[in-house]
């Protein structure tokens, strides 16, 4: 239980160094590589207006910062506000590679609530008893799905029921009678997570770095890759409360269900005798996931209307997404990964290109990606079980969704009921983008559209697709460049289920990515 193992991680700490910035600002990082694997950073929910030569992912805008070398990143921060992080984005040194961005309001601004009396970060961590890295590449040559964590993790603490000693507890320590505000973000790798503190209300004010309706819950549910700012007050006159976090699945081969603790301690008590028995909605609980999702609301209904659109005319890309994990072999040994296993987006397994699409689209390199993303009519999937032709039908490429500068874009994203199911966390980079729509089942394009919010739907980065239904989200394309749309599920982004969106410049300057740093790795093969 109580193994040490050795790790890659940022400024030797685990979780990583917290950016703390003010909205508006840009940032300089600069990456020193000092382990034996290239890798790059990625800044998880910054959208980085036409600069996507800083977003990061490995093979999408850049190559790996190789060992020995080093990188500077420039993050260019514009209406972001509350909470982001920043993860390695190679493989799953993400893992062990991520942190905090911390955006507090402007110089000139103010919180729309009461100026909290403290903060905290709470990073929420998938724990492998090991040298995590090694596990999966084991289980990748060995042909097996990679293997669920043994805990989660605090800030880097495995709680008093993995059953190591007490030290090893995240310890929050709070003053009677004041307000705080949790900085909440889920870096696991493959969990949705469940998080609570006992006897406290939490009150929700941001997800994904924009303001949303406050509301109150005695839980919150956090997928992989959001990020959520609640306020909770200090109210209780005792000692100490748990809180808690537990994975939320609706997956039929689901993660192994493990509560992690921490403790949120009242400095002016002493003693742990009001520490309750820990009650959260139990993993497989899907009444608690929705009703707490679908509480998410957007502030700006008057100021900042979503897009607006009398009789849908207004939207003029509509772009139909199933996901898949295609649970057989790959065809003609042309895996995306060693273990035989594929996902997909309209039935195309992702393939990383050994040059990054971003430069092989400013500088017109052939033969490093197409731009044929398959557009099926929905007609082609049935979620239900109705899957003929297309298990059979699996491609394995790299293959864009282009669409022009100014589009209004609406994405349907299906998921088809295969393999083991469970719901897709699915992130788009570059963009914020309004979740106007959910449901159940087969998306209808004839009825579903008339249940969507356009009334207040929330800004998000990153939305949990149900196992069994679909979600809407609309944005207009306004930020040039090539943006890596994939499901934050680690094990599903490995088997492909990943695209690219290419947003084409405008007319322009200003409405063009920005020029290529002459500074960028240089790409080798292997
Ligand atoms: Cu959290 Cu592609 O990223
Ligand atoms: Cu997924």
């Amino acid at each position: 239980m109580c193994n040490t193992s050795t790790l890659l991680v940022v400024n030797n700490s685990y979780p990583g160094p917290e950016i703390r910035v003010h909205r508006g600002d840009t940032v300089f990082v600069n990456v020193h590589n000092r382990g034996k694997y290239g890798f790059t950073i990625h800044w998880h929910g910054v959208k980085q207006p036409r600069n996507p030569w800083f977003d990061g992912p490995e093979f999408i805008t850049q190559c790996p910062i190789r060992p020995r070398t080093n990188f500077t990143y420039k993050i260019i921060l514009s209406e972001e506000i509350g909470t982001l992080w920043w993860h390695a984005h190679s493989d799953w040194t993400r893992g062990s590679v991520h942190g905090a961005i911390v955006i507090l309001p402007a110089e000139n601004e103010t919180y729309p609530f009461p100026t909290p009396d403290g903060e905290q970060t709470i990073i929420l961590e998938s724990w492998y008893n090991g040298n995590f890295k090694k596990i999966i590449d084991k289980a990748l040559a060995a042909g097996t799905p990679p293997p669920q964590p043994d805990a989660y993790a605090i800030n880097g603490h495995l709680g008093d029921t993995y059953g190591c000693p007490t030290d090893t507890i995240f310890r929050m320590e709070v003053d009677y009678e004041k307000t705080y505000l949790l900085r909440i973000i889920n870096a696991a790798m493959n969990e949705q997570q469940f998080f609570t503190i006992m006897n406290h209300t939490l009150t929700v004010v941001a997800v994904d770095a924009s303001y949303v309706r406050r509301f109150k819950t005695n839980y919150i549910l956090i997928s992989p890759g959001q990020t959520m700012d609640v306020l909770v007050s200090a109210n209780r006159n005792a000692g100490q409360y748990y809180m808690a976090t537990r994975p939320f699945s609706d997956s039929s081969v689901p993660p192994v269900d493990f509560i992690t603790t921490g403790i949120f301690q009242y400095t002016n008590f002493v003693g742990g005798s009001n520490a309750s028995l820990i009650t959260l909605p139990a993993m497989n609980n899907t009444d608690a996931m929705l009703n707490f999702i679908s509480r998410i609301r957007n502030t700006n209904v008057t100021q900042n209307p979503p897009i607006n659109v009398p009789g849908d005319t207004d939207i003029n890309r509509r772009v139909f997404i199933t996901l898949a994990v295609n649970d057989l072999p790959c065809k003609n040994s042309k895996c995306v990964v060693s273990d035989g296993f594929a996902a997909s987006l309209n039935n195309v397994s992702f393939v990383y290109p050994h040059i990054d699409v971003l430069q092989a689209y400013y500088r017109n390199i052939r033969g490093v990606f197409a731009e044929n993303f398959p557009f099926l009519p929905p007609e082609f999937y049935d979620f239900t079980g109705n899957l003929t032709g297309v298990v059979s039908a699996v491609e394995v490429g790299t293959r864009a969704i282009c669409v022009n500068y100014g589009d209004a874009v609406e994405i349907v994203l299906q998921s088809t009921q295969m393999g083991a199911g469970g719901s897709h966390p699915i992130h788009l980079h570059g963009y914020s983008f309004y979740w106007v729509g959910a449901g159940f089942g087969n998306f209808n394009g004839e009825t579903d559209p008339s249940t969507y919010n356009l009334v207040d739907p929330p800004l998000m980065n990153t939305i949990d697709v149900p196992g069994t239904g679909w979600v809407a989200i609309r944005f207009f394309a306004n930020n040039p460049g090539v943006w890596y749309m994939h499901c934050h599920l680690e094990r599903h982004t490995s088997w492909g289920m990943s695209t690219v969106l290419i947003v084409r410049n405008g007319s322009t300057i200003e409405t063009s990515i920005r020029p290529r740093p002459s500074t960028m790795p240089r790409c080798h093969r292997t």
